[in-house]
């Protein structure tokens, strides 16, 4: 089957409402602490692409067993020390950067070596982040020069520790909560402000945890170890994925659309504040929380009167898988945008400044980029009449996405490669678009 998409015309305008698959960070913690639980959880919505399917599969390497019972996913969990596991147990994480770093917090207690390994991309990223502190748990652990594979081999003289995370990263800030509740004792982390979802689920699980919230970062105490019980939990839509579309409706005509059910929380809403900062009119409605977390409906209509912004730092890691998509529109709006100190984009998937910056000088725009700053000069105008080819080297599911985005709202004739990297994060991807009309081959 070919792995390629043909986009010839832009979307035309359409008023719509849609749903999204649930959030990727919500589901992968639910299996994960499932895998731990006592007893049986059940997880409605439960996203069902590569990165959870591959949480499913590395939990039933750990003697996990779990099923699909009509709705929900049935996770039947034996404890913290809970897991039956063989010898030379290799789990491929693939591309997922969370369930790699989370699950080595989970084996920090684990009585065999385990392998971790994953696809090219992930094989490129940094594991010294989240091998460092584990190793001070007393864990053994061994990567190759900081990357995967990493090898760890859990202890039973566990000591709880103090971390000071610097980075903005929630996977090392949950890797190492999720360590913590396996540690007798008082873990404390000093974490620079990220995503919260491991902090509010430990919560809805009564697990004790104590968070004090500073102004530009968190303390968050852990006391263990802690058992608890198997839990029901329904996982809410996806910001990150919803993001695609509220981009979309905003660069196209005349066109109106409701995201239904999304998660927004507000370390997930940077992309937001961020374009509504930039004349966007983006409303919440129907806000409700649910499991601790805020879901509600996103309401986005399009806009002719874009403007630049400049980007506040402290919106960064609220926003941070969605730059490639705010970079669009920065290069729709009227003036020059600038967005500072993003060298963690550099870090994911694929090295997305870089590629970011290489696209929007592709499609003709002014990028002026210095280090981990960038300034992109708007063309209120932008409409495109030549072709163009996407490849997508480190197939990166969002930079796929993206200029998916960017074919149907900026026109011109495009090849897109890759589109089976959509199978990691958001498999519905592509239906969701021909739904509102768009076509693509
Ligand atoms: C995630 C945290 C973020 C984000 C990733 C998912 C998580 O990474 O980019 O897609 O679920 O904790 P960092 O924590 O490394 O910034």
């Amino acid at each position: 089957m070919k792995n390629h998409v043909l986009i010839k015309k832009k979307i035309k305008p359409f008023n719509k409402y849609i749903r999204v698959s649930g959030d990727k960070s919500i589901s992968i913690r639910c299996v994960l602490l499932a895998s731990q639980a006592i007893g049986k959880s059940k997880i409605y919505n439960l996203l069902e692409s590569e990165d959870v399917i591959n949480a499913l599969l590395s939990i039933k390497k750990l003697g996990i067993r779990y099923k699909k019972v009509k709705n929900y996913y049935e996770i039947d969990g034996y404890g913290l020390d809970g897991f039956n596991i063989k010898k030379n147990v290799t789990i491929n994480a693939g591309n997922s950067g969370t369930l790699a770093r989370l699950i080595l917090g989970i084996l920090i207690n684990s009585k065999k070596e385990i392998k971790i390994i994953g696809d090219k991309s992930l094989s490129k990223r940094d594991f010294s982040r989240v091998t460092n502190p584990l190793a001070t748990f007393g864990a053994k652990i061994v990567s190759n020069k900081k990357k995967l594979p990493v090898r760890i081999k859990g202890s039973e003289f566990l000591r709880p520790i103090i971390f000071n995370e610097k980075l903005g990263s929630a996977q090392c800030k949950s890797s190492v909560m999720l360590a913590a509740i396996k540690t007798p004792g008082k873990t404390i982390i000093k974490a620079k402000k990220s995503r919260n979802h491991t902090e509010l689920i430990f919560k809805y699980l009564n697990i004790p945890i104590k968070v004090s919230r500073k102004k530009n970062y968190d303390f968050i105490e852990i006391d263990g170890p802690v058992n608890f019980r198997a839990f029901d939990y329904k996982i809410p839509g996806d910001i990150s994925s919803s993001s695609f579309f509220l981009v979309l409706t905003l660069l196209t005509n005349k066109s109106k659309l409701l995201i239904k059910n999304v998660n927004v929380n507000k370390s997930r809403t940077g992309i937001i504040e961020i374009l509504n900062k930039m004349n966007a009119k983006i409303l919440l409605k129907n806000k409700k929380t649910h499991n601790g977390e805020d879901v509600a409906d996103i309401f986005v209509k399009s806009n002719n009167n874009l403007v630049s912004i400049n980007c506040p730092e402290k919106l960064n890691s609220s926003a941070i898988d969605e730059f490639l998509v705010i970079f669009l529109v920065a290069a729709k709006a009227k003036g020059v945008s600038i967005f500072k100190n993003l060298s963690e984009l550099n870090n994911k998937e694929s090295p997305r400044l870089e590629i970011a910056t290489k696209f929007l000088r592709k499609i003709g725009i002014k990028v002026l980029r210095n280090g981990d700053n960038i300034k992109i000069y708007g063309n209120p105008n932008l409409n495109l009449k030549s072709n163009y080819v996407i490849k997508n080297f480190r197939e990166d599911h969002r930079v796929f996405m993206m200029s998916v985005i960017a074919a149907l709202s900026f026109g011109g004739n495009w090849k897109i490669e890759d589109k089976k990297s959509i199978n990691t994060s958001f498999p519905m991807f592509i239906k969701l678009l021909e739904k509102l009309g768009a076509e693509i081959n």
